[in-house]
């Protein structure tokens, strides 16, 4: 890992589940690569703009106004910090059965053709590749089994999001049932933190 981009986008900033195990993967990820830059994008603290009639040409069009010339720098610089990562480690949230608004603000800013994928007679094509992803995700209740695993949203549409712009190398870390009181909190800590325990140490072995 040289180049390491660290987003985070829960709303919370006490008691965040997604903010405690992104720092615990940041830390376990930078003992093995302490050279590593690291640049952060909070979008809790920080959120991207939602696009709207003033902003919506500067990031999908041609921008001519003011405005416009804004939403496109910004998009360009969140493209720039995703492009300069070779590793990317983004706390997720589940929020309404899928991700953040402000995760999907950030995603709206990124997906640009001629930067991160382009259209080829074949379809679209990412751009991103060689890019490693660990997505934390935290959530109120249990859907990588059981019933509710049908109205998982947010996984397989972050796996397409990122497919979609080149990025197939993604890793989801689990901690659910956390609204099932302090015990099941405690755990999905404990399971997850052992997670990316394994994920870091597979890391060194491949490099090795
Ligand atoms: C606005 C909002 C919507 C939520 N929607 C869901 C949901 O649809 N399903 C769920 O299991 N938990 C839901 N939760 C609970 C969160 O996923 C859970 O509290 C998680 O820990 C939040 O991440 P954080 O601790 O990093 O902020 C919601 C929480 C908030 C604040």
């Amino acid at each position: 890992m040289k180049s390491l981009l660290v987003i985070n986008s829960s709303a919370a900033r006490e008691g965040s589940v997604s903010r405690e195990l992104v720092e615990f993967a940041v830390d376990r990820l930078l003992q093995d690569a302490p050279q590593a830059g690291v640049q952060r994008r909070d979008l809790g603290t920080h959120p991207v703009p939602h696009l709207e009639v003033a902003t919506l040409n500067g990031v999908r069009g041609t921008p001519t106004t003011v405005v416009e010339q804004a939403a496109r720098a910004l998009s360009d610089e969140l493209i720039a910090e995703l492009r300069a990562a070779d590793t990317i480690v983004i706390g997720a949230p589940m929020y309404n059965f899928g991700v953040t608004t402000s995760l999907r603000a950030w995603f709206d800013h990124v997906l640009r053709a001629g930067e991160t994928f382009s259209y080829s007679a074949e379809g679209p094509k990412g751009l991103m590749t060689n890019k490693r992803v660990i997505v934390i995700e935290s959530r109120g209740g249990l859907y990588s089994e059981g019933p509710a695993a049908a109205i998982d949203f947010q996984e397989p549409y972050l796996r397409h999001l990122l497919g979609f712009i080149g990025i197939t190398d993604v890793t989801f870390v689990h901690a659910e049932k956390i609204g099932y009181g302090p015990e099941a909190r405690a755990a999905a800590l404990v399971k997850a933190r052992a997670q990316i325990e394994a994920l870091a140490g597979a890391a060194l072995a491949q490099a090795a």
